[in-house]
This record gives C-alpha cells, structure tokens and sequence, in this order.
C-alpha cells in the first residue's frame, strides 16, 4: 500500500489506502472498514467530512473559491459559453464541435413535445401549488409516456432520455408558470436558441409577437451556466442516490427537483427575496435581521449567506453580483432591493459572527434580483436553479450508471430501545 492511514482501535491497527485526486484532494478510503474491524463503521451527520464518489465533473476548493467545470473555470465559462455548450460539457466531458452542437440542439429540439396528456395532471394542481411541488411530479410523469427512460443498459435509449428531458424540462417549466398566470400553454419555438426558447415560451403573450430581449438572454445564459452543477450537492447527491437503484433518468431528476426546493438548498434564492422584501417593508432595518440571524433562540438565518464548502466568497456570487447591476442598468430598472442587499453583506462581511463562522454571500444572493428584473415572479426563482441544474443532474446520473457506482446504503449507529417483549 503506497500512501496510507492507520487507525488504531483497541491497541489494534488497521491499514487503509489514500486516494489522491487530479487537484490533490487526498481520501481514506474505508470501504473495507466494516470488515477488517468486525463491524465498527463511521458516522458523519450531513456527510461533511465524508466522500460519496470519485468524479471527472466538478472540481471546487471552498477555500479558495474555485469552481471549474472538466477543467474550465466558472468565470471563463460564464463570460463566453453558450449554454448549451456547457450542457454537452458537463454530460458528455468535452467541449462540443459545432457540428456536435447542432446535432445535439437539432436532437432536443426533435424531443421537445410534451404529452398532451400531461396537461392533465397540471390541471389538477390548485393554482396555490408551489412551481417546484408541480414541476417535481411532471417531471417524475414523463417516465409514464417515456417508457424505454428505464432501460438503463441501453446507450441509445439513455441518448434520447438526456435529449427528452432536456428538450421537454423548459417546456414544463414555461407551463408551470404560465398555468397558475392563466395563461395559454404552447411547445415554443424549434427556429430559436435554447435560451431564447425558454424566455418566448415563459413570456410571450397570446395577443402580440414575441421580442426577443438580448439583455434578457444573455442574463439568463449566464445564470444558467452558474447552476449548472456544484458536484455532490444535497440535490445532485440525491439524484445519484435515486441513480443508484436503477430507477430511471426523469425519476432521479424529479428527487432531485424535490430536494433542491428545500430554504436551505436551491429554495434560499426564493427565501432570500422575501427576506429583502421583508427588511424593505421594515423600513430598511437591516440591523434588526442581522441580530435575528445571531439570535440563536431565533430560527431565522440570513438566507443567501453561507455554504457547506465555500469558507470564501462564492464565486458564482461575485459573478452574479456584477450582472445584476449591468442587468439593472440596462433595463434600466431602479430596485431597492439591491441596495439592501450590497447594504446587508457590506455589514455581515464586516461582523464577527460571519466572519468568524466565514458565512459569505452564495449563489442565492443575487440571483432573484436577476430574475424579478426580468419579470420572473418569485416562486419561480428555484424552477429557474432547476433549469440551470439540470445538465449538472444529468452529467452526474450518466458518471454513476457508466461507472456502475454500487446501490447508496449508508449504515447507521442504532441508539433505541433495546429487545423487549410484545405484552399484550
Ligand atoms: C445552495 O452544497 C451546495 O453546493 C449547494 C449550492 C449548489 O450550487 O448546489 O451551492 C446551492 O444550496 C447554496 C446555499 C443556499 N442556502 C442558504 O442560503 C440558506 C442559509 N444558509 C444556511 O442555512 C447554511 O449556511 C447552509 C445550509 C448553506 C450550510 O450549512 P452548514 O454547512 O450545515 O453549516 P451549519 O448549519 O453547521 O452552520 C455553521 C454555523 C452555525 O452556527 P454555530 O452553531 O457555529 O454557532 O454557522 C451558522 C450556524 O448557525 N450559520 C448561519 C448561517 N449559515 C450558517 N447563521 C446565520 N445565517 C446563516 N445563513
């Protein structure tokens, strides 16, 4: 054994490998733990010091705040990538050629329809659902009309459910909305780019032509780049999880939506704009939230801040931060809400509390700035992370099945009621 650990129990010793990664990321691998001690395994609440899986996607340093996508920085990516040209990055592990791009446009174009049927279950929603709670269960309902979604030995079955889900996604999510705005549903337009797509089907109105808004596109381009995947994020570590069983594609990708919608995960960018309309209808009062947010007797936490990896600034955050003052500027929109928000990290970066707990702004801050300027209505901010995430979801599902990654067990330390007999 080259590199190893050795743990000590009970005067006895026990040997386990160190697994280095391309960016120097060192493991101990314990996968023999249980056996060689004759039962004693490990417990990790939250997984924080605990690795699911070896990856070729994402890379991040959490303290450096770096993210890379198959080696391409997040900042590169974001100032020059096409969407979509991410997507086929993070699924498919390398830039694609522009012939590669058209075919793979040209193939989720080809699968962007939507059963007819499926109206139907959006009807039964009651206008009040969530977006998330709707899109969950349309989504886990493609598999129905998309049968061969399951055959997961099957590389040309697995190709259409990657070009299925990515071409029907936006359109359940333009409905989604439109739905509970009572507006017409339609299966957009296969003459525009994917980006341009989703903003027709989302905003165009049933009585006048649709103008595209190049502010508008490539805000939402590079929004939805900077979701696209964070490695094993609690929702990205669900849908591998789900993976594992052998369920289908479009079913890991409706528990992933489910566990992105949590306030503590992708449902902050929601949270974080109702926390700024609060503290605007609170006059401002901005010190008021952040004592809340000290207050350990009060559950209230600072949405937007902090994050289980990153102890620096969110990179993703820096970016936003800048794009949400040139999407302003250039539709020309005056929010307060930003300047309560620049008002709150200027305070937080400048408080002990934060900065002892190294509690620094996320990819949440900003975001629903971005979105309520471009006319999103704020139970739709964590639809629009889903969108983004989706490729992320998708390269991560593909990397477990082709790696043939074991079915996700973890153990646990059982602290019950002992053996008792049933006295009737
Ligand atoms: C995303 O993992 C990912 O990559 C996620 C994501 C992605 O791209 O997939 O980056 C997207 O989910 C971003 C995070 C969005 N969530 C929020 O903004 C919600 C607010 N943030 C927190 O709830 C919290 O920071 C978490 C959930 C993000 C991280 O929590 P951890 O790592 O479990 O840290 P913790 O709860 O153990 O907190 C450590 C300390 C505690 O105080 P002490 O017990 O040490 O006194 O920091 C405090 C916490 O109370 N703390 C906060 C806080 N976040 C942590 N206190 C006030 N406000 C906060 N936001």
């Amino acid at each position: 054994m080259s590199e190893k650990a050795t743990l000590e129990i009970n005067g006895q010793k026990y040997d386990f490998p160190i697994v280095n990664g391309s960016e120097n990321e060192k493991a101990i691998n314990i996968s023999s733990l249980r056996a060689v001690t004759g039962g004693i395994t490990t417990l990790d609440p939250g997984f924080k010091n605990t690795g699911s899986c070896q990856s070729a996607i994402t890379f991040l340093d959490g303290e450096k705040g770096i993210l890379r996508y198959r080696g391409y920085s997040i900042e590169e990516l974001a100032e020059k990538a096409d969407f979509l040209e991410v997507a086929f990055l993070l699924i498919f592990g390398d830039l694609p050629t522009e012939e590669q791009l058209l075919k793979f446009h040209k193939d989720i174009k080809d699968n962007s329809i939507v059963d007819d049927d499926i109206r139907k279950i959006l009807d039964a929603f009651p206008k009040s659902a969530h977006p998330m709670g709707v899109l969950s269960s349309l989504t886990s309902a493609l598999t129905a009309f998309n049968p061969t979604s399951v055959n997961i030995d099957s590389e040309e079955d697995m190709y259409n459910s990657v070009v299925k889900i990515l071409g029907k996604l936006p359109v359940l999510v333009a409905w989604t909305m439109r739905k509970k705005q009572g507006l017409p549903l339609d299966y957009g337009d296969n003459s525009l780019g994917y980006v341009e797509n989703v903003l027709k089907m989302m905003f165009k109105q049933p009585n006048q032509d649709y103008v595209q808004n190049p502010i508008l596109v490539n805000a939402l381009n590079k929004l939805l780049i900077l979701h696209a995947d964070h490695e094993q994020n609690c929702s990205t570590s669900t849908v591998r999880i789900v993976g594992s069983s052998h369920a289908g594609l479009f079913a890991s990708i409706s528990s992933g939506i489910s566990a992105l919608w949590g306030p503590l995960h992708g449902g902050a960018n929601q949270a974080v704009l109702e926390m700024l309309e609060a503290i605007k209808e609170d006059g401002g009062d901005t010190k008021k939230y952040m004592a809340k947010a000290k207050d350990k007797s009060d559950p209230f936490r600072l949405m937007g801040f902090g994050h289980r990896v990153y102890k620096n600034f969110d990179p993703r955050a820096k970016i936003i931060k800048v794009a949400a003052d040139e999407v302003l500027n250039d539709l020309g929109v005056e929010d307060p809400i930003l300047d309560i928000a620049k008002s709150l990290e200027k305070e937080a970066l400048a408080d002990p509390y934060f900065v002892q707990r190294k509690l620094y702004p996320n990819v949440d801050f900003y975001s629903g700035i971005i979105y309520r300027a471009m006319g999103i209505p704020v139970d739709m901010f964590t639809v629009m992370f889903a969108l983004g995430r989706l490729p992320g979801w998708i390269g991560q599902w593909q990397e477990m099945r082709l790696r043939k990654e074991p079915i996700g067990r973890p153990r646990q330390i059982y602290n019950g009621q002992t053996s008792r007999s049933f006295k009737a």
